[in-house]
């Protein structure tokens, strides 16, 4: 190629793939909460392309500045050399879809959500992409979803089909990740990404997680700070298979791919057909990791946790009490220790059910929802009413996903469970998924909470548990749409869950999942609060509750004080739970008075303080991850009300301790400093306890929070004058 030809040819390339190629006239199409911009500009060659993502644009006169950026949806088979947001085979055998603009509408939900919709269209194929977002001004969260559909003769198959594709251009990238595994959840690791791909998946079909969770931090430029820095959090709400993708490109440029895990999900869509995709939220804070949760927080309260402005029962759940080795008088006695205990409620676990197979054990019974008449000769009504009697709720624990092989509802319903017929069964906790993408199985699993609730009306609460992930996986139903599985799975458990919600709408729900396997925001629509992990060792709490804490409100999470760990005091147990939904999974009788004493004056304490801890805004002070104590605090949102937790965990000898300083605090306000929640008789020791500080001394000083004590924990009460 001579000079001349070398020039053209850049001169060309440069007008195809700059950055800078900018339209004229062509629409420019704001996203925008109180402090972030999404910006999209549509090109001269009518395609859409995401212009900005940051810190909120005011001046509309500066966006004809903007470089147009990356195409926002890209397409499999064009001309982009790296993983796009979307595949799809057309009915003539062509692989390929070009998405050009064709409108975009804006509209107001609701006071301060706004929703934005842009159509696209393939010139060639009769196929429409419909990008939503929905913006939570005040709470800075914007909600994406993809639409797609089709108007070709027989089914289009989509491989890949992305809720969202973000793009993001910094120096750096820093993704945190919440690894994991049964009891030892949300570990948290962050990593500098570098050209290719990380991606983040999870194939358990039953749920998002076990090995990882379902949200994700990405730093900008810098490693993650609490309280600086740029930070983009997401979050996709699908309570199974999930995959984010995050691609470096060669001009390290990010784009964060979320969605569904197209992994054995060819999708054959019918015409007319609309395949929505799940919901991805994120929020963009400049103000650091804190900042972030607590535009989630308010957000999950305002709009998305199922009774999320509401407040939360404390409970005494049996499970940890008693395990399967309960009846009928052994369930009462322990209700009248929830009462001496001053709890609302008794919550009634696994065990209950069964009778040609008992549930005496995890190996069976499950599927059969009859009360074991050995067990609970008057049935659950006999509970009910001892409950109703001595003044509190009663709660009770299902597993209606599942089934035991060795059961009544797998003898008659072999059909109905999802397992490949000439292989081997295999069993993850003896048990089984049934088939939801069966109607006749969504009806049996709404049955279940539909009878128990008409027969027992009273019941007012019920931990929906889920231990299994999907294995061997097949559908006697779905016959030869065995890829539609995964996808059609979660939509029936969406079924049932939505009609329980229309026909219960007042029912309190516990997701439960083996511990922290389920906790996605698309489920808490449904859900009051889940249980994030089966480990109940305060100290591995503490971590696993920092981690969950990163975008779930502690109204959402249920902790419970047990014998777990029993170097650690009683105290130090409850304050541990204290900091997230209360409840006991312990035998009262087995304390002494001192501690039953604690107890009792502690569920008091958490009643007076639950408009704190589960509708304050929550500051992260120390890091468990950072050394020998860990520290966070709430405070009520009209800052006359804080309450502050402080561990300290193994401490070295002799090692200073410097103040805690205080977050979230009115600095021009007095409030007087008192620790509370001690042993009965205890003395604080706590340095100027008692006293009355500035708001600006607080955060700027501080407080002596820790000790030299090996497990000691401090509660302090932060009460404007
Ligand atoms: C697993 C849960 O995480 C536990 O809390 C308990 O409910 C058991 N299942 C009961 O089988």
């Amino acid at each position: 190629m001579n000079t001349f030809n070398l020039k053209i040819a850049f001169f060309v390339y440069f007008l195809c793939f700059s950055n800078m190629l900018r339209a004229t006239n062509t629409p420019v199409i704001k996203i925008e909460t109180t402090n972030i911009s999404l910006i999209y500009q549509v090109g001269d060659n009518n395609r859409l392309y995401q212009s900005y993502l940051g810190k909120k644009l005011t001046n509309d006169s500066d966006l004809k500045f903007l470089p147009i950026g990356t195409e926002a949806y890209l397409t499999h088979g064009m001309e982009d050399y790296f993983e796009p947001a979307i595949a799809i085979l057309h009915n003539d055998g062509n692989p390929s879809l070009l998405l050009k603009y064709n409108t975009h509408t804006s509209n107001q939900l609701s006071n301060g959500v706004n929703e934005t919709v842009i159509t696209l269209g393939d010139d060639k194929y009769p196929v429409t992409v419909k990008l939503h977002y929905i913006a939570y001004t005040k709470e800075d969260i914007i909600k994406t979803f993809t639409e797609i559909s089709h108007r070709e003769k027989k089914p289009v198959v989509l491989s890949k089909f992305a809720s969202s594709m973000l793009h993001l251009n910094s120096s750096k990238y820093f993704l945190t990740e919440f690894s994991g595994d049964w009891a030892h959840e949300t570990n948290i690791e962050e990593r500098e990404l570098a050209f290719g791909k990380k991606v983040i998946d999870t194939k358990l079909g039953s749920r998002a997680n076990m090995f990882v969770s379902p949200f994700f931090q990405l730093a900008l430029d810098r490693e993650s700070e609490e309280n600086a820095g740029e930070v983009l959090v997401g979050h996709l709400g699908w309570t199974g298979n999930f995959r984010y993708t995050f691609e470096v490109d060669n001009k390290n440029e990010l784009r964060i791919i979320s969605g569904i895990n197209p992994y054995a999900s060819e999708y054959h869509l019918p015409a007319n057909e609309i395949f929505r995709t799940p919901d991805f939220y994120f929020t963009y804070s400049f103000e650091g990791k804190g900042q972030a949760s607590r535009n989630f927080h308010d957000w999950a309260r305002n709009h998305q946790v199922k009774d999320g402005t509401k407040t939360r029962m404390t409970l005494l759940n049996n499970w940890e009490a008693t395990y399967f080795n309960f009846d009928e008088n052994k369930l009462i006695d322990l209700m009248g220790e929830a009462v001496k205990l001053g709890v609302d409620m008794f919550l009634l676990d696994d065990g209950w059910f069964g009778n040609k197979y008992p549930r005496s054990s995890d190996h069976q019974g499950l599927g059969d929802w009859d009360e074991t008449k050995d067990k609970l000769p008057n049935g659950v009504g006999r509970l009910v009413e001892e409950a109703t009697k001595k003044g509190i709720k009663f709660g009770i624990w299902i597993e209606p996903e599942m089934v035991n092989p060795k059961s009544e509802l797998y003898e008659k319903h072999k059909d109905w469970v999802i397992h490949l017929p000439n292989r081997d069964e295999y069993y993850f906790r003896n048990q089984m998924v049934l088939d939801l993408s069966n109607p006749a199985v969504q009806d049996y699993v709404f049955s279940i909470v539909d009878n128990l609730m008409t027969k027992y009306p009273g019941i007012a609460y019920f931990k929906w548990d889920c231990n299994s992930p999907i294995t061997n996986i097949y559908s006697p139903y779905l016959k030869n749409k065995q890829s539609h599985l995964y996808v059609e799975h979660i939509r029936g458990l969406y079924n049932v869950l939505e009609r329980i919600k229309a026909k219960y709408p007042d029912l309190p729900m516990m997701l439960c999942s083996g511990g922290g396997g389920r906790c996605d925001y698309e489920a808490l629509k449904y859900f009051t609060e889940f249980w994030p992990s089966d480990n109940t060792d305060p100290i591995e709490r503490l971590f696993i509750q920092w981690g969950f804490s990163q975008i779930f409100p502690s109204k959402t999470l249920s902790a419970h004080v047990t014998t777990w760990n029993r170097h650690a005091s009683i105290k130090f147990r409850t304050d541990v739970a204290m900091m997230g939904k209360l409840g006991f999974d312990i035998k009262l009788d087995d304390m002494n008075a001192n501690e039953q004493q604690f107890c009792r004056e502690a569920v008091e304490q958490y009643n007076q303080l639950k408009p704190v801890i589960l509708e304050g805004d929550l500051y992260r002070l120390v890091s468990p991850y950072s050394g020998n104590h860990t520290s966070s605090m709430y405070v009520g949102k009209d800052q006359r009300k804080a309450v502050v937790f402080g561990f300290d965990i193994y401490p070295r000898y002799a090692e200073k301790n410097l103040p805690v300083r205080l977050q979230g605090l009115d600095e021009n306000k007095k409030y007087r400093v008192k620790e509370i929640n001690l042993m009965p008789r205890a003395q604080s020791s706590l340095q100027g306890n008692d006293q009355v500080y500035s708001g600006q001394y607080l955060m700027n000083v501080g407080i002596y929070l820790f000790t030299t004590r090996a497990l000691n924990s401090r509660i302090v009460e932060i009460t404007a004058e």
